[in-house]
């Protein structure tokens, strides 16, 4: 039976969650429940978007230019980045942010905890893991609860009997009204590597404002950031867990053009927030332990 057919038999209709196949063979999942719209690719468990029901727009932003295909990354949404973050520490031939984002997972449960939010739980196989790249014994959890607000919580664990180091991140872009004019707090006076030209630390002051190119790792960032949109009128709030450094990016439009995935004007109307363990700040999880990183967004309106 088609992995397509196996979904719909176990889970179909189960908490409004439907099962479709997109041309590339790649399963998507729709979640249509009354807190909720949200698809999910089975490759990278990758969340494409969320849009509460409270909001006219959604508030995880996709590419209006992404291609959904086999072994590459989904352009908007969730990337999962793991089990490092950005360029390898030591391999350059290794793909940038890991490889949990374009590999096979699997879908097993769906459950309605706290109704009407849908709960999805996703593990990455052991046979989608590259051992050339990663010969530790380990597991990987994704869990969606997909409501009026999303909480994604990724569980390392570690099977073997080393201590075993990761990196990792929610590589989320969120949607604005118009990057120019959003602000980015919660970052204020934290020390941070700044990507863009010769690597440099800097210190933050005040909000984090966008008006050209922005990649920046923030240090000992743990607390909870929001992001300020006047132009939607709405405040999105990024609560986590387990994290120690925030990633903001927006490529801005020389860069997005070069990506050619990151669709006409792309740019003013995304600006990711990542939730990471990333640069100096990776996790160590002891033998037969886990890390677990979560995050829950919301939204509230701006008065
Ligand atoms: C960010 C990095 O997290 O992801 C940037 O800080 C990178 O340097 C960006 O360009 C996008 O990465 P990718 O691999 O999805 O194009």
């Amino acid at each position: 039976m088609s992995e397509l057919n196996e979904l719909k038999n176990r889970f179909g209709d189960r908490a409004g969650v439907h099962f479709e196949a997109n041309a590339d063979g790649i399963v998507i999942v729709d979640v249509d429940n009354a807190a909720a719209h949200a698809r999910i690719a089975l490759q990278g468990a990758h969340l494409m978007t969320w849009a509460p029901r409270t909001q006219q727009q959604p508030v995880i932003w996709l590419s209006s230019a992404a291609k959904v295909a086999r072994g590459k990354s989904i352009r908007g949404g969730v990337p999962v980045c793991w089990p490092w973050f950005g360029p390898h520490a030591s391999e350059p031939g290794f793909p940038a942010h890991g490889f949990a984002r374009t590999v096979a997972w699997e879908l097993v449960d769906v459950q309605v905890p706290t109704p009407p939010s849908t709960r999805l739980i996703f593990t990455l196989p052991t046979t989608s893991i590259p051992r050339a790249q990663w010969p530790h014994a380990s597991a990987l959890e994704l869990r969606l609860d997909i409501g009026t607000a999303l909480v994604c919580e990724l569980v390392t664990r570690n099977l073997g009997d080393a201590p075993m180091v990761i990196g990792d991140a929610l590589h989320t872009y969120f949607a604005v009204g118009d990057v120019r004019k959003t602000e980015v707090r919660g970052l204020d006076g934290l020390t941070y590597i700044d990507k863009v030209g010769a690597p440099a630390n800097r210190q933050q002051t005040g909000g984090v404002t966008v008006a050209g190119e922005v990649d920046r790792i923030y240090l000992g960032s743990s607390a909870e950031c929001t992001i300020e949109d006047p132009t939607w009128q709405r405040r999105i709030r990024i609560a986590k867990r387990g994290s120690n450094t925030t990633v903001v990016w927006n490529p801005w439009q020389e860069k997005a053009t070069k990506m050619g995935d990151l669709g006409a004007e792309g740019y003013l109307g995304m600006l990711c927030v990542e939730s990471a363990n990333a640069a100096d700040d990776v996790a160590t999880i002891p033998p037969r332990g886990e890390h677990r990183l979560w995050v829950r967004y919301s939204v509230e309106t701006l008065v």
